[in-house]
């Protein structure tokens, strides 16, 4: 009923006393902002409304909990949160906060709308839509009334693709309007830490802006403006998935820390001692290394350490499923490399890098090995260089150390010297496929003079942007 009221266009009481409310505060609100209508009051939507205002936005909260509108229209807060009450509390005394259960006049006399309603996990474990969903179709119902440009922001942790497959199709159905033109879209991902919001909302670990325009992306980032100048582009997509990967690591950080902990009390040593030290590696710990999607693991050192602990783990009776689910995750990476050559079975295969990192002459456990005496067993003709390779004393040593501990892999070691042609050029020249595992300028080289015909399947990431090419293949991107 309530939106029949908005409807007939400033032809009823309910819409008045909208415009006269949103008139009244706009003398407050800084000259210049868009106001914000947020939509979900929960520990999201209400640090939104506290903080936003306190930067002297106008804000409009919306929530189909009543209890949670009058909360915030008395500048209570509705959940347990350092100093969100004070600063809705002050928010409502200056004009600034408001709040209504009626959705469709909040999207209407505001500029921007944030939507921050629950995302629960569906019977099946997926990420349950119906809120979002709903909420969608309100938000559409009053574009459908607005004639100035809007902008939606979702602030939901969902699924990739969910802002422009369900939340922009809903609007787009319900408003009859069109994406991008009439309305905006953006996907801007909430990091704040319960307990600490309020401070996570004014020093953000980061902002994250994917935008289906550059009038929605201006919009959004001017609203950040004053509390972070370097905001992150990107895809709406990857913006979705930024909040997913942030998540999920945080769990394998906690859970990490946890088995070792574990392990640690079992052995009498004193876990906080051991990790303490552990996250004073700013080099290799607590760093972006070894976080770039690439090839599986190996070398001499990795994969067996991760035996020893897990090895460790069961003799102390200690259970470390983290840990144990190490190894079997590379596996799964390096078949998924064979899984990609398949259709390459018959064909010539050339490797471009053959130890476990450019760099070192260290063959133990390349995972290119592995890949090459999968292709060599499944038929294809195989070929490699690497400019590493020098068969002398030192070479054999370790090949027939391979020989002895991979006996997957002793064909491969006994044929590996006549696989080996004299330069990368050559490489590329003879093969149907290159799969290349060291991203080096010389290897990107031999790539780029490849012939059309010849395809590529890189491990190593060698270019950040992907090539648009057909014959060109990444592991995991
Ligand atoms: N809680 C966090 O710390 C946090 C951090 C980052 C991201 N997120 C994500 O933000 C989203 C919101 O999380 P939250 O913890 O604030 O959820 P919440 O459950 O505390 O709040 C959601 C609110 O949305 C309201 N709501 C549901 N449907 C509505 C509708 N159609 N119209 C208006 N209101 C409606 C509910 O009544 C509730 O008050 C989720 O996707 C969550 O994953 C949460």
């Amino acid at each position: 009923m309530e939106l029949i009221a908005v409807q007939s266009r400033g032809g009823t009481a309910e819409r008045h006393v909208h415009v006269a409310e949103a008139e009244k505060s706009n003398l407050r609100a800084d000259a210049g902002k868009p106001s914000i209508s947020v939509v979900g009051l929960g520990y999201v939507g209400a640090v939104s409304m506290a903080c936003l205002a306190d930067l002297g936005f106008r804000m409009m909260g919306v929530d189909v909990s009543r209890e949670k509108v009058e909360a915030i229209r008395d500048g209570r807060s509705p959940i347990v949160e350092d100093r969100l009450g004070e600063l809705l509390q002050s928010g409502v005394n200056e004009g600034l906060i408001d709040a209504t259960q009626n959705l469709v006049a909040a999207v209407l006399e505001t500029d921007v709308t944030f939507l921050s309603v629950g995302t629960p996990t569906s019977e099946d474990g997926s990420c349950d839509l119906t809120y979002v969903r709903q909420a969608s179709r309100a938000i559409g119902q009053a574009i459908a009334m607005k004639s100035a440009y809007h902008v939606v922001v979702l602030r939901c942790s969902v699924p990739p693709g969910t802002t422009l497959d369900v939340v922009a199709v809903e609007i787009e159905k319900a408003s009859g309007k069109k994406l991008g033109r009439d309305f905006g879209m953006c996907f801007n991902p909430e990091f704040l830490r319960e307990g600490v919001a309020v401070a996570d909302f004014f020093a953000p670990p980061k902002t994250v802006v994917g935008a289906s325009d550059p009038r929605a992306a201006a919009t959004v980032t001017g609203i950040y403006a004053t509390i972070d100048k370097n905001v992150i582009f990107c895809s709406i997509e990857a913006a979705e998935m930024v909040k997913y990967a942030d998540n999920v690591w945080h769990a394998a950080k906690v859970t990490f820390g946890n088995e070792i902990g574990r392990l640690c009390k079992s052995l009498g040593i004193d876990s906080h001692e051991v990790m303490n030290i552990f996250v004073r590696d700013t080099k290799l710990n607590l760093s972006p290394y070894y976080l770039k999607p690439g090839f599986a693991f190996g070398g001499s050192c990795l994969p067996k350490e991760v035996r020893a602990v897990g090895h460790l783990a069961d003799e102390l009776g200690v259970d470390m499923p983290l840990v144990k689910s190490l190894m079997p995750s590379n596996r799964t990476h390096i078949a998924d490399a064979v899984r990609l050559l398949a259709p390459f079975r018959n064909k010539r295969v050339g490797f471009l890098g053959v130890t476990f990192k450019p760099g070192t002459d260290d063959l133990r456990e390349s995972p290119t090995l592995s890949l090459m005496a999968a292709m060599l067993e499944g038929g294809a003709t195989i070929s490699a260089y690497d400019p590493n390779l020098d068969f002398g004393p030192m070479l054999q040593g370790q090949i027939s150390y391979v020989r002895h501990a991979e006996p997957r892999q002793a064909r491969l070691m006994d044929e590996l010297e006549s696989l080996v042609v004299e330069d990368a050029a050559t490489l590329v020249d003879s093969c149907d496929v290159v799969v290349v595992s060291h991203a080096t300028d010389a290897f990107r080289a031999a790539i780029e003079a490849r012939r059309p015909d010849v395809h590529v399947l890189d491990l190593a990431r060698l270019y950040k942007d992907i090539p648009e090419d057909r014959s060109y293949q990444g592991i995991a991107w």
